[in-house]
């Protein structure tokens, strides 16, 4: 199970709007199988297609996260039917490494897809689960995190990553 390179928020495929998957191949499966893998070896409880390089509609999520089991999900193409009220709360980014903001999201969302064999699937979550959710949607649109702070928070936290990066490469 080979891991993959995780982009970092600077990577412009990042800012891309991921195509939508109309082919289940043994490739994407493949592609689905290793962003599992690389997901749990990141500590991560999603990710999306496009911070492994690929610019498909598709993300891996843990769905066990609140039950403190692994239940790793695969949603292909995915969709929110319904979503309510915002709440402020902190999150991160496995491409913004070691940074963390509070973000508004809505608290519950219902969320549809399709998994590997073609087959419609549909989710309901709230709290920090629907929250990992649309950052992960927020993803496959080319939206970060950091997007939906102000002007001057982002400039804060961007400034901040560059430093780490060049902390990391000195
Ligand atoms: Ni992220």
């Amino acid at each position: 199970m080979p891991f993959l390179k995780i982009v970092n928020c600077m990577d412009p495929i990042l800012r891309k709007k991921c195509l939508k998957v109309d082919n289940i191949d043994e490739t994407l499966a493949q592609l689905a199988d290793n962003m599992i893998d690389t997901m749990y070896a990141a500590s991560g409880l999603g990710l999306a297609a496009n911070q492994v390089g690929v610019s498909s509609d598709l993300f891996v999520i843990d769905v066990g996260v609140q039950k403190e089991k692994r239940e790793p999900v695969i949603i292909i193409n995915p969709v929110i039917t319904a979503s309510d009220e915002l709440v402020m709360a902190e999150e991160g980014c496995l491409s913004i490494p070691d940074l963390f903001a509070e973000v508004n999201r809505s608290h519950h969302v219902e969320v549809k897809g399709y998994d590997l064999k073609g087959n419609e699937l549909r989710y309901e979550a709230e709290g920090f689960l629907a929250r990992a959710f649309q950052h992960e949607m927020d993803h496959l649109k080319g939206i970060l995190f950091w997007d939906n702070l102000s002007k001057v928070k982002r400039s804060i936290m961007q400034r901040k990553f560059k430093k780490k990066l060049k902390e990391v490469i000195a």
